[in-house]
């Protein structure tokens, strides 16, 4: 009968970007269906913007069990759901969906995704001084998650130094911050137990260019770089060569996709498989884990 047609119907879900061509989350999330047996699969769309309503619709209409969003649609989806998370409202941005019966509820795992894989090298931020390079939308996610941590202060650094202003004026949770421009920064290094690199500063083609030079850093210092590919940008490399503890984006893409994951099925993955997936995509390199 119906429902029993119903209950063998494969699920679907999807990752909406413009371009998406080079998503790794299909491979990532599609082996994590068939390890938990979950008959279910995930697709990637490149839409254009003009028809990112009716893809939407359609996906609604479809019964979809949730979505990804990728530049450039993170924030023009919102006005298209039905529900909008308090954290994903304050960043003003959403990367998950949740089709909760009919009901589209957005997410946004980033920001968590991040601090859950700085988690892995640091339990906890209470105390501790973070500086964040770049004030873009992924700085902005990191910045308003990791304010919530308690740590003792959150300092931004950008280009364009009103664009850090704007981001602290904009944080909605207490946190003592200070906007510097790069080069007052870089002068400071060694106030830092934590530095986060969130331009797409070290990305090709700006693969051997870095955003600030460390060599101001005290030995120690977590260093982290939201960029994946390369593995190593050059500002990691001279993290390392300067004595920090270094994290690549791997470890931010693979929680912000485990806790999507979680979202949509109640199954936390397993995130060194999800690792090894995407080590694997990315041709099977193993540099600076
Ligand atoms: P995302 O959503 O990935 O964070 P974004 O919102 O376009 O991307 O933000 C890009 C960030 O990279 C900004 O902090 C930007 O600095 P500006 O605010 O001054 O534009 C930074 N950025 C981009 N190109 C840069 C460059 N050549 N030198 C320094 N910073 C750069």
């Amino acid at each position: 009968d119906k429902l029993d047609e119903e209950k063998h119907m494969k699920t679907l879900y999807a990752v909406i970007g413009n371009p998406i061509g080079h998503s790794m989350s299909p491979v990532m999330h599609n082996d994590l269906f068939s390890l938990y047996h979950i008959d279910a699969s995930y697709l990637p769309f490149q839409v254009q913007e003009d028809d990112l309503q009716t893809a939407v619709k359609g996906l609604k209409a479809l019964g979809v069990g949730g979505f990804n969003l990728t530049v450039p649609y993170k924030s023009k989806i919102i006005p298209f759901l039905d529900e909008v998370d308090e954290l994903a409202a304050s960043i003003g941005a959403v990367n998950t969906v949740v089709n909760d019966g009919g009901k589209l509820i957005g997410y946004n795992t980033d920001g968590v995704g991040f601090l859950r894989g700085l988690n892995v090298l640091m339990s906890s931020l209470k105390g501790k001084n973070v500086l964040i390079i770049g004030a873009g939308g992924a700085a902005r996610a990191i910045y308003f998650t990791l304010a919530k941590e308690n740590p003792q202060v959150i300092d931004i650094t950008n280009r364009t130094i009103t664009k850090a202003e704007s981001l602290i004026e904009a944080c909605p949770y207490p946190i003592s911050s200070n906007a510097y421009s790069l080069d007052a920064a870089e002068k400071n290094l060694a106030l830092y137990d934590v530095i986060i690199q969130t331009t797409l500063i070290g990305m090709s083609p700006k693969a051997f260019e870095q955003p600030l030079t460390l060599n101001g850093m005290k030995p120690g210092t977590i260093v982290c770089d939201i960029i994946y590919n390369p593995l190593e940008t050059q500002f990691l490399q001279k993290a390392r060569q300067n004595g920090g503890k270094t994290q690549n984006g791997i470890e931010m893409f693979v929680f912000q996709g485990a806790l999507a994951f979680e979202k949509w099925t109640g199954i936390f993955p397993d995130v060194e498989r999800m690792r090894e997936t995407i080590f694997t995509q990315l041709g099977g390199q193993h540099v600076n884990r």
